[in-house]
């Protein structure tokens, strides 16, 4: 199969990769950039395990191909913390034990930010609708719409 050369920058770090003309993006960030953030549930477009953000927009690594990335800013929960400091989801995530095995967190907390930038005071409506195709198996849900909504409060608090 084909090699297709792509750059791009993952949380901010200038890649460059040659990548199969069928790999997806998931493959590559696990298995060629080294950033096993995002995980591969059904790698068929249903968990929302393997949540990033391309550009800034909400994309299931699973089902986007890495040679349609070439040039693109992808971020992942990878990124997020600063200086050792915690992302205010991830601190949030933390303290309402809106994680317990871990394996949808990072896609949870990739969905969540996407909600954050457009949305910074979701309603907690807002947040079940954003979190709807992702699938926790562990924390029934409650903890995770909770965390997010105090991220929510903490950023705007920290912005006021
Ligand atoms: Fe991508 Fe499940 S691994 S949606
Ligand atoms: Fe285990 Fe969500 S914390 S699947």
């Amino acid at each position: 199969m084909a090699r297709i050369p792509i750059e791009f920058t993952l949380n901010g770090q200038e890649m460059a990769e040659f990548v199969d003309g069928g790999a997806t993006l998931l493959k590559v960030l696990r298995e060629k950039a080294g950033d096993m953030s995002a995980k591969g549930g059904c790698h068929q477009g249903t968990c929302g395990a393997c949540s990033v953000l391309i550009d800034g927009q909400l994309r299931l690594s699973c089902l986007t191909l890495a040679g349609t990335c070439d040039g693109a800013r992808i971020e992942t929960t990878a990124g997020l913390a600063q200086g050792g400091v915690l992302h205010p989801l991830q601190q949030a995530f933390t303290e309402a034990f809106a994680s317990q095995c871990g394996f949808c967190t990072p896609g949870m907390i990739m969905v969540a930010k996407a909600l954050l930038d457009q949305n910074p005071r979701p309603s907690r409506e807002e947040v079940i609708e954003a979190i709807s195709g992702n699938i926790c198996r562990c924390t029934g849900y409650e903890p995770i719409i909770v965390a997010i909504l105090a991220a929510a409060r903490a950023n705007s608090i920290n912005a006021a």
